[in-house]
């Protein structure tokens, strides 16, 4: 039996979209990235209060979609994280989880901390909407409120950015930047992230293929590609800086057609470079021939989501047309931006 705990404190982070330019982001090139409040990973954090219960005891419950666990650890094990096996965390990820929280511990000074630490999720795992940076913000969030240290967004940012080069190896800064800072933003690696107007009237259609996938490797690849052509791939990064260019002007004038050319060439310039699968350009092409304006992968590729954007006319066709093509999960505009 766990013993009654009381909540210190409680932090919950957002997903995240990425409209254009990812990879290519990594190397230096702008991208345009926004929030997505409709999934999101909640870090609780409680003090054992029960006596009888030594500290140090953690468990964790990890909520993937539709699926509750709970687990618990030994009384004497060191370890501050527990998450049990469930679908979408495998037993990697939940090392991975294990590991960053020691690394938000000790970067917050916390080490010595006996506290217990509860992650509800329901950012779908592993698929390009952002699920390792809302943990990492999520995580330094509830640690540091638990232990009376305000954070300013630029410095949840930073530690969060920590746990997401223990997570991606060699991340951008833009899925940490725009989960912390919860609002659309063009980004540029190792520059000030310019924010940008809430998209309304945007719409768009999210479809994930269900394929398992790597941020890491897909970056690590990417980066491998461009050590075989480093001039090839600079004019693959110039175009990817046009578009992005092209499709944030599109988007602040809300000329959806323009954007839409946008998003297709941006999905022809990650076929490019390797990032696509079949099952990506069988949602994108599904989109397209729907009646949607424009479609591309989102996030890292390998697998995961695909985003549509459509009109009013078109989208139910299009999300219709997505689920004959096998989309495993759907995600409609209203859903996504409640901002
Ligand atoms: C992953 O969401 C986005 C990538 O561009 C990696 C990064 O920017 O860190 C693929």
């Amino acid at each position: 039996m766990d013993a009654v705990s009381k909540r210190l404190s409680s932090h919950r982070a957002c997903g995240k979209l990425i409209l254009l330019g990812e990879h290519f982001v990594v190397h230096g090139a702008p991208a345009l990235a926004l929030p997505v409040a409709s999934v999101g990973t909640v870090v609780s954090v409680y003090e054992q209060t029960a006596e009888g219960e030594p500290g140090g005891r953690v468990w964790a419950k990890g909520r993937s979609p539709g699926k509750g666990r709970t687990g618990a650890c030994a009384k004497d094990e060191p370890a501050r994280l527990r998450l049990p096996a469930a679908p979408s965390w495998s037993a990697e990820a939940t090392a991975l989880a294990e590991q960053l929280c020691d690394a938000a511990f000790a970067r917050l000074g916390l080490a010595e901390r006996s506290w217990q630490i509860a992650v509800e999720e329901s950012v779908p795992v592993g698929s390009g909407l952002g699920s390792s940076a809302a943990y990492a913000v999520a995580l330094i969030g509830a640690l540091s409120e638990a232990a009376g240290q305000a954070l300013s967004v630029d410095e949840l940012r930073a530690h969060a950015h920590e746990l997401e080069r223990v997570t991606h190896g060699d991340p951008s800064g833009i899925d940490d930047t725009v989960v912390a800072t919860e609002r659309p933003i063009w980004f540029v690696r190792g520059r000030e992230p310019l924010p940008l107007a809430a998209p309304a009237g945007l719409r768009l259609v999210l479809a994930s293929t269900g394929e398992p996938r790597s941020t890491r490797e897909a970056v690590a690849r990417v980066r491998e590609r461009r050590q075989h052509d480093l001039e090839g791939f600079s004019r693959l990064c110039d175009e990817a800086a046009r578009v992005a260019a092209e499709g944030r002007a599109a988007l602040e004038a809300a000329e959806w057609r323009r954007l839409g050319v946008a998003l297709d060439r941006n999905h022809t310039l990650l076929q490019e470079i390797g990032v696509s699968t079949p099952s990506l350009d069988a949602l994108v092409e599904a989109a397209r021939r729907a009646g949607a304006l424009g479609a591309k992968l989102t996030g890292a590729g390998g697998g995961g989501f695909s985003v549509a954007l459509v009109d009013a006319a078109s989208r139910d066709a299009v999300a219709a047309a997505l689920r004959d093509a096998g989309a495993q999960t759907i995600l409609h505009e209203e859903t996504l931006f409640p901002l």
